[in-house]
């Protein structure tokens, strides 16, 4: 799906930009140029980025519970 029009950038092309380290509109935009025109695509471009981010690893049973044995001391 087309995000920015300006610069004819899409939201796969925003996504790979999150999956290089891009984590702000600002980045995404010296990466592929998005938002970086008009700036009427920036919020788009957030929920992309959003939508891109990685959820935390899930931890659970026995290792989970040593860790948090280990945190609490
Ligand atoms: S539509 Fe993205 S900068 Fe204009």
């Amino acid at each position: 799906m087309l995000i920015c029009h300006c610069h004819g950038v899409t939201d796969r092309t925003i996504k790979a930009c999150a999956m290089d380290g891009a984590r702000t509109v600002a980045q995404v935009g010296r990466r592929c140029g998005a938002g970086t025109g008009c700036g009427g695509c920036v919020g788009a471009i957030r929920d992309v980025l959003l939508s891109a981010r990685r959820p935390l690893p899930m931890v659970s049973g026995p290792v989970a519970a040593s860790a948090v044995l280990a945190v609490a001391g």
